[in-house]
């Protein structure tokens, strides 16, 4: 069994020092050209501390691909430049950077500002998404090793493939959100074929630098009837590791979560994609809630995974990884302090606004006086 502090050898020889990762998070405070700003290099610095990865947040690789207001671009060569201030940044504390190339597909924040049209595999007037033409999906391949090769131009290590959370790979790949009838929809293969051409055009745009990362981040399953099911999520990770990718990162809320659907529902999800990569000599990473150094470790004991990825538990705590070296769990935050600001937080005013958000104004004007009260007492 592995140890938090241990180091893993990719199967491309590199080494990562340890096995923590900064899970992918996206802080809506890039400029209006997609380029890092000091908020963002001031988020990322910390956090990025006695981590052996950091997952730098979801990048645009095209136009259409944006979903959020202020996320990061990989799309033009004049990215470069901006890209590298990130991976420097991410170097400078001493963790790998990993780059996470996104296209939203249709599910594109409401806020995001972007004038293109909204496109998916298939029409959804729901979200308004009209269907990718077969050109444009020749593009999109494309666009994912362009945005390989400026990542590698702007010194990362590596690049995470969004394949998780609703978005583009993940909508072409489920039944429930593609109806397409040519050759990117209908059978299993035919679903496929959009997800794995992109990693053969991230493969291909690195193919002279065996030294280069390449992960894929999935999101298992969906709940809609039609929708992805384990049996699907195993046959793309037998795709993955016969590419001979680095690493396969599982997108879940909760690491324990059990299978829903066509697998052994008593088992969790995480220990069955660990059983099917036996022997293939591809990493897996894991993550949901392990927000205490502690629960970081238990779920690497749990022998599921090689790497643990924390997401909420080092955006509320940036000492989080340093936390780790001395499993100092006293008095971490579950959530950034809402009684404070964005600067107490050490996060990007609009990424604290996102979180300000969710809270009604009532409850957020309780939190704010129930924190002055306890700093009065000194709590
Ligand atoms: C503020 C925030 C932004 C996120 N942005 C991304 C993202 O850009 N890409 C991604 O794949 N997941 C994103 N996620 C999901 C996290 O990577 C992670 O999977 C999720 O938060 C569960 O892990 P946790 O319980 O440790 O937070 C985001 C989560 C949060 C809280």
């Amino acid at each position: 069994m592995a140890n938090i502090s241990d180091s893993y050898t990719f199967n491309n020889g590199v080494v990562v020092k340890n096995r923590l990762a900064v899970a992918p998070m996206t802080h809506w405070s890039s400029d209006e050209n997609g380029h890092a700003t000091e908020d963002e290099l001031n988020f990322i610095r910390p956090r990025a501390h006695g981590f052996g990865l950091f997952i730098a947040a979801a990048t645009a690789v095209n136009p259409q691909a944006v979903g959020f207001k202020g996320e990061p671009s990989a799309m033009r060569d004049d990215d470069i430049e901006h890209l590298k201030k990130i991976a420097d940044t991410i170097h400078s504390s001493g963790a790998l950077a990993i780059l996470q190339l996104h296209h939203s597909g249709k599910d594109r924040q409401a806020n995001a500002n972007n004038p293109t049209e909204v496109v998916a595999p298939s029409r959804d007037t729901a979200k308004q998404a009209r269907e990718m033409t077969a050109s444009e999906i020749t593009q999109t391949i494309a666009d994912f090793g362009g945005a390989t090769r400026r990542a590698m131009a702007a010194g990362f290590d590596g690049v995470e493939i969004h394949g998780a959370n609703n978005y583009l790979l993940q909508q072409f790949l489920s039944a429930h959100h593609n109806h397409r009838t040519d050759e990117f929809g209908g059978s299993l293969e035919n679903r496929l074929r959009f997800p794995l051409a992109v990693v053969d055009s991230v493969q291909s745009a690195c193919k002279d630098n065996p030294q280069f990362v390449i992960g894929y981040r999935l999101t298992p399953e969906e709940k809609h009837e039609q929708g992805l099911t384990m049996s699907d999520s195993l046959a793309l990770v037998e795709a993955l590791a016969q590419r001979k990718l680095q690493y396969i990162h599982i997108s879940l809320q909760n690491f324990y979560n059990k299978a829903r659907r066509n697998a052994d529902t008593n088992r969790s999800r995480m220990d069955l994609f660990y059983e099917k990569l036996q022997g293939k000599n591809v990493a897996l990473i894991g993550v949901g809630k392990l927000n205490t150094p502690q629960k970081a470790i238990d779920a690497l004991n749990t022998g599921w995974t090689d790497f643990v990825a924390i997401g909420m538990g080092v955006l509320a705590n940036p000492d989080f990884g340093e936390r780790v070296a001395s499993n100092n769990n006293q008095g971490m935050r579950k959530m950034p302090d809402l009684s404070r600001n964005a600067a107490f937080n050490q996060m990007p005013e609009a990424m604290f606004n996102q979180f300000l958000g969710f809270v009604p104004k009532p409850v957020l004007a309780v939190i704010r006086v129930t924190g002055k009260v306890k700093r009065l007492f000194g709590k």
